[in-house]
């Protein structure tokens, strides 16, 4: 088993899981949960994109966000697509970015417009200078297991993207199954393989969706690769709303928990954060389905009999 002791949550709830969400939800809401979820811990979040409102609604009202959650004391991102996105974030003085780009080109046309190569040669540049200003950069890598659009995607594509991103410098390979169609097998495989190669050059993080309930096995498989930090989403929300099929991240409930219960710490505090559900839960068109906030839910009910 693997010794680490210690594991990095990523909180993605406020982007990647409200970005598909079918409810708009007011902004006041969304800075209020993000200070739950602060409260609970978490030192690394996503906090909005600044993609285009056109695309995206929900996530209008990146610039509001940032101007009130952004914080001195946690690494707060924001996804950014192209130079538009970059500026606007760099105008609320946002200093953590996160560009996304999938390793099929099926997925990124749809997702952003673009090829990946074609994308690559826009973002290139752009990443260049962000370093030399002292930009801290995340790269996010979508279907890297299977793209909606094209099928299983070979483990050499996802290297070679992944090293483009390397040598520009980046902070953060966020590595991701985006359609959650990848097994423990295959994570285990390319994880061990991203960890052989680049471990030394920039951090690692392990992204996964939960379409086929595999999501938490593929935690405890890129663990065993040697990965020690995870995005999640609170109450397992999200969901790309250009990858068909595509449901939530997994659950940081039930990936704290299970890790706590292994002895490795998160520091994460579960209780605060089932308390941040409590708060989000009735303004989401769907029920929160993550086993542990269930077993919360009843364990309440039962307390107040
Ligand atoms: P486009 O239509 O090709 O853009 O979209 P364009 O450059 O032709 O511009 C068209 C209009 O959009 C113009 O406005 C621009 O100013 C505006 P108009 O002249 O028509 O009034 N525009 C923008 N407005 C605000 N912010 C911007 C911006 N850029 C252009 N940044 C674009 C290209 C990239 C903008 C669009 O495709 C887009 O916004 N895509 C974002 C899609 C998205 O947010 N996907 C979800 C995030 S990725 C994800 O979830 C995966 C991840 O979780 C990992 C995983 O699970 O795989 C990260
Ligand atoms: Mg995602």
């Amino acid at each position: 088993m693997n010794a680490n002791r210690e594991v990095t949550i990523v909180e993605v709830g406020p982007r990647d899981g409200l970005q598909n969400e079918a409810n708009l939800i007011d902004t006041a809401v969304k800075m209020q949960w993000i200070q739950q979820l602060k409260k609970a811990g978490f030192k690394e979040m996503e906090l909005t994109s600044f993609v285009s409102p056109k695309w995206v609604p929900q996530m209008k009202d990146a610039s509001e966000i940032v101007q009130i959650c952004q914080s001195n004391d946690s690494r707060d991102l924001v996804l950014v697509p192209n130079e538009k996105g970059v500026n606007r974030a760099l105008e609320e003085g946002c200093t953590h970015l996160a560009f996304f780009v999938g390793v099929s080109n099926g997925f990124n046309e749809k997702n952003i417009n673009k090829t990946t190569a074609e994308s690559m040669s826009a973002l290139s540049p752009l990443i260049r200078s962000l370093k030399a200003s002292g930009i801290y950069i995340r790269a996010c890598i979508s279907t890297a297991f299977y793209c909606p659009y094209e099928g299983k995607i070979h483990s050499d594509d996802v290297l070679r993207l992944c090293e483009q991103f390397v040598s520009l410098g980046v902070d953060d390979l966020s590595v991701a199954d985006t359609i959650g169609m990848a097994n423990p097998e295959e994570v285990y495989h390319l994880f061990s393989k991203l960890h052989t190669n680049f471990q030394k050059d920039t951090l690692l993080t392990a992204h996964f969706h939960d379409t086929r309930g595999m999501a938490v096995a593929n935690v405890y498989a890129a663990l065993q690769a040697g990965i020690t930090r995870f995005d999640s989403s609170a109450g397992g929300l999200g969901g790309c709303p250009f990858a068909p099929g595509a449901t939530g991240n997994v659950a940081t409930e039930d990936i704290v928990f299970m890790l706590q219960s292994m002895g490795i710490q998160t520091n994460i505090d579960l209780p605060i954060l089932y308390e941040a559900l409590d708060y989000i839960s009735p303004y989401l068109s769907r029920p929160i389905q993550s086993k542990t906030y269930q077993l919360y839910k009843l364990g309440t009910k039962q307390k107040s009999i």
